[in-house]
């Protein structure tokens, strides 16, 4: 009896190995160890209109090769745009109170003091710039002012040039999509292999683009190098000053007061028909520096005039093409404005009122865009709605629904005439908010490449075990515990064959 009992021990220690290698290989490395603590970081977007805060958090003792990074929580400002407040003393930083103070609440005490803290301004701050650069570092000194007095790590409130802004929402959409690297196997980072995709982004006062591309970038401004996991990707990046959807619907009223000449009244062919409003012409039309172009010689900035809507898709879509131009282009080839840009290449994500943009055109007109043809088939659609029957389809405030014709116009001949997008690439953008529980825009992508959470030499993990010999290996534990079990039960049996015998 007590020798029969030997014979098992080497099937048992085949069996235990086999199972522990498979957990070992199968199981997530961090899910045995204790659960590490979070690290946080938090980015301040100033965008045009609005700022928003992002918390973002990753685990403490991973930060130099493994750091997952995901969103922890958000926070709208309420108000304007930081650049809103120019020439408003303190008003910029005040308005910041109330976000930076659910960011103390938000992210756990003892770690308040190794929490970054980055404010970056885009569009609307680069036009205040641009109109008055005292005002500008105004705002900017004391907002970092206000931010410095957190018990964060202050690290800078900036602003942001274009083709940053378009390359960090590109880093955004990518490490989302766990393009760049993926968390794999016994918490180990892969190299997927993956295509990247492109970014588009549309802002208050800017509209960005940024994709990887082979071509020839014959103007140097638009190239950016980006070196991530040890790889090195070459960006393709422009961002149209101006082109963001509110400064797009100013240069609109402005060239339509323009080619109508100064009225009490104008006609607005994208405005539903029958609306009518009422415009300052300082303040809501020329009061920018992108509608400097359309001025006329002299008129009282304080006078209103009565805009009515004509609900015209065509002289809509005619005078949306006129504020873009697609001739002299001093390139082998242009988007417009005389900007190069190479053809646009696989898949695109487009996000902020790219997003909004789609799905008001989605729900209102009940089509989806599959095509350009069928874009142009809903836009015409929505360009022929009641402001009532707007408001009644999609439950939005009238000051929204006004605008969808135009700016759903503007939307088509950017992304098709502009950015050249056709009936086989116009199927590859995706339209989204949120990627991975985080909201899409430039922030995220701001923070990893200011960071060293994303490194840019590639990791020694990385390389450890890539998918092919992963699967083997994990064949042959399957294999040892197959045998194992087998020899288990041969035994087994010949012991109960024995036992009958008796
Ligand atoms: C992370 O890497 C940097 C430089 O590579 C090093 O200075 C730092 O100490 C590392 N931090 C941790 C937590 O390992
Ligand atoms: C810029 O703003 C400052 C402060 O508000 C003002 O004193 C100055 O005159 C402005 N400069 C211009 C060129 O408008
Ligand atoms: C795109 O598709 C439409 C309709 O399906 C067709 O009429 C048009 O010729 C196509 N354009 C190109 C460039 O293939």
């Amino acid at each position: 009896m007590a020798l029969r009992d030997y014979s098992i021990i080497p099937a048992l220690v085949l069996l235990v190995l086999g199972i522990v290698g498979i957990l070992l290989l199968v199981l997530p490395a961090n899910e045995m160890e204790k659960p590490p603590q979070n690290m946080y970081g938090i980015v301040l977007d100033a965008g045009s209109s609005h700022t928003s805060m992002y918390i973002y958090k990753w685990l403490a003792d991973k930060q130099n090769d493994t750091g997952i990074v995901t969103q922890h929580s958000e926070c709208h400002v309420k108000g304007g745009g930081i650049s809103s407040y120019a020439g408003i003393r303190g008003g910029a930083a005040e308005s910041l109170e109330d976000c930076l103070n659910q960011a103390v609440k938000d992210v756990p005490k003892p770690r308040h003091h190794q929490t970054p803290l980055y404010l970056g301004a885009t569009a609307g701050m680069r036009l205040l710039n641009e109109v008055n650069a005292t005002e500008s570092k105004q705002v900017l000194k004391e907002v970092e002012k206000k931010m410095r007095s957190y018990p964060f790590k202050f690290k800078e409130a900036a602003i942001l040039s274009g083709q940053e802004e378009g390359a960090y929402g590109w880093v955004t959409v990518n490490y989302l999509l766990e393009n760049f690297a993926k968390y794999g196997f016994v918490g180990r980072w892969l190299n997927p292999g993956r295509q990247t995709i492109g970014a588009l982004d549309l802002g208050g006062a800017s509209t960005q683009i940024a994709f990887e591309t082979s071509e020839e970038v014959e103007d140097k401004d638009n190239v950016m190098e980006l070196k991530l996991y040890g790889q090195t990707y070459r960006l393709y990046t422009q961002s149209f000053l101006c082109y963001g959807q509110d400064q797009f619907l100013r240069k609109l009223l402005a060239l339509l007061i323009k080619t109508e000449g100064v009225k009490p009244q104008v006609s607005h062919p994208c405005y539903p028909q029958q609306f009518t409003t009422s415009v300052k012409l300082g303040p809501d039309v020329f009061d920018s520096p992108c509608t400097q172009s359309y001025k006329p010689a002299n008129f009282d900035p304080q006078r209103s005039v009565r805009v009515v809507g004509t609900g015209d898709y065509r002289s809509c879509l005619d005078n949306v093409q006129k504020l873009f131009s697609f001739e002299n282009c001093s390139y082998s080839k242009c988007s417009f404005n005389g900007v190069f840009q190479p053809n646009v290449k696989g898949s695109f994500m487009a996000f902020s009122a790219f997003f909004f943009t789609h799905s008001y055109i989605n729900s209102l007109s009940n089509i989806s865009i599959t095509s350009p043809s069928r874009l142009k088939e809903a836009i015409q659609l929505i360009c022929n709605m009641t402001i009532s029957e707007m408001t009644a389809t999609f439950k939005q405030k009238e000051k929204y629904m006004k605008n969808v014709c135009a700016i759903s116009n503007f939307v088509q001949v950017l992304l098709l005439q502009g950015y050249g997008f056709d009936n086989h690439s116009l199927p590859s953008i995706s339209f989204e908010k949120k990627a991975g529980g985080a909201s899409v825009g430039w922030a995220l992508g701001f923070m990893l490449s200011l960071s060293s959470i994303v490194p840019a030499e590639r990791l020694g993990l990385m390389k450890a075990l890539p998918p092919g010999p992963w699967a083997g290996i994990l064949f042959l534990f399957i294999t040892l515990l197959l045998i194992a079990l087998g020899y288990l039960l041969m035994i087994y049996r010949s012991r109960k064959t024995k036992e009958g015998m008796v």
